[in-house]
């Protein structure tokens, strides 16, 4: 039985981008087992140069994960006690898990229901109640969420305002733009991941920081690499371990060499899911000059948890990205959050659900959910 007959479909096809890239993921990974150098191998350095190039930016700094890859442009600050931070509180725990880990204080904001990101005036709202906390505004960690990069003119412009720095949590957006301008070049400093299900993913962990500041990327591969000076034996500062395996730049490099077409792809996949899903439904918005990496296809709809139950029996996946906003976590609530509270982020929580979305979805397996979605909604 195949997809589009009622065979249990995947929610991220990783097995049909294997097989388009197996001769040269072959190759690649048995280079790596040849030379043996698992670990700065020059498939790294080759990757950051591909990657920075991608991006437009002067520098790719590759590290162990993408929560590494937001924590270590904190430590480059040296941010601390009584410093403020303010993230979503609908995102990956990963956000708000680096500021607490610096001993910052995370201030969580709420976030635009159309688009899922942070805006300008919610940043204002969370400054606000930093002062009013008696804490400094240090930083902001807008999420360009399930891939659609965030409004950085004005969140830039915001920063710039206030003496703060910008760090992109691309963690889902690297192959999205803004205006012609790449994920990357957005804000001065941007994070991203590899984890495997991720637009560009590897077969393990793997993360990477992009920027245009030549300092900071200096101070970074000295924080990932235990803080080292001239070698690793010279310690100029604390820093930790972060690498980005050889093995996962090998694999990454032969991923890239398809990113631009499975981005295009992607938004193909997506453009045919708003125009042909059921009104009852609603389906992502996008800003005018975006172009999204669609890490996920995120709708919002009315008794999510018997729709997606519904989907399941089809044998159609379904996620919830994300069942709980951080700020109402255990681990999360002590912290401040914006004041006028955060009901869009808890709303969210209850109406989103993202369906399948991989660039290998053709459109008969589409119809399957789309019609699966119809009929879930009317039961
Ligand atoms: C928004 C966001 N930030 C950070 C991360 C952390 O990335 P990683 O799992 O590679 O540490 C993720 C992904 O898991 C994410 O989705």
């Amino acid at each position: 039985m195949n997809a589009q007959q009622g065979g249990a479909l995947p929610f991220i096809d990783l097995a049909a981008q294997r097989e388009r890239l197996q001769p040269g993921l072959n190759e690649a990974i048995a280079r790596v087992l040849a030379h043996g150098g698992f670990i700065n191998g020059p498939e790294v350095k080759t990757f950051e140069r591909e990657l920075a190039d991608f991006a437009g930016v002067a520098h790719a700094i590759g590290c162990g994960n993408g929560t590494d890859a937001l924590y270590l442009p904190l430590l480059a600050h040296g941010l601390g006690a009584g410093d403020a931070v303010l993230v979503p509180s609908f995102t990956f725990v990963a956000t708000a898990e680096v500021v607490v880990l610096t001993g910052a204080t995370p201030v969580f904001v709420d976030v635009d229901a159309d688009t899922f990101n942070v805006t300008a005036d919610s940043m204002k709202a969370g400054i606000a109640e930093a002062r009013r906390a008696g804490l400094r505004p240090r930083a902001m960690i807008p999420v360009d969420l399930f891939g659609l990069p965030a409004d950085y003119d004005a969140i830039n412009a915001l920063a710039n305002a206030e003496g703060m720095f910008v760090i992109a949590d691309a963690a889902q957006s690297i192959g999205g733009s803004r205006a012609g301008h790449r994920v990357g070049g957005l804000a001065t400093i941007t994070s991203t991941s590899f984890f495997p299900s991720k637009p560009l993913g590897c077969y393990g962990d793997g993360g990477a920081i992009l920027t245009n500041d030549d300092d900071l990327a200096e101070q970074l591969r000295s924080l990932r690499a235990h803080g080292g000076g001239k070698d690793k034996y010279d310690n100029i500062r604390v820093g930790v371990n972060s690498r980005l395996d050889t093995l996962q730049a090998a694999i990454l490099s032969c991923k890239l060499a398809i990113f631009e077409d499975e981005i295009r792809v992607r938004g193909r996949v997506a453009a045919r899911y708003n125009a042909s899903l059921p009104s009852d439904v609603t389906t992502p918005r996008i800003f005018n000059d975006a172009v999204s990496a669609w890490a996920q296809y995120t709708v919002r709809v009315k008794k999510r948890d018997a729709v997606a139950a519904d989907l399941k029996a089809k044998g159609i996946p379904t996620a919830v990205y994300y069942p709980k906003p951080l700020h109402l976590q255990q681990a999360y609530r002590g912290f401040p959050v914006a004041s006028g509270g955060l009901a869009v982020s808890e709303r969210l929580a209850d109406e989103v659900l993202s369906l399948p979305m991989h660039p290998y979805l053709d459109e008969a397996t589409q119809d399957r959910i789309v019609e699966g979605m119809r009929s879930a909604v009317n039961a």
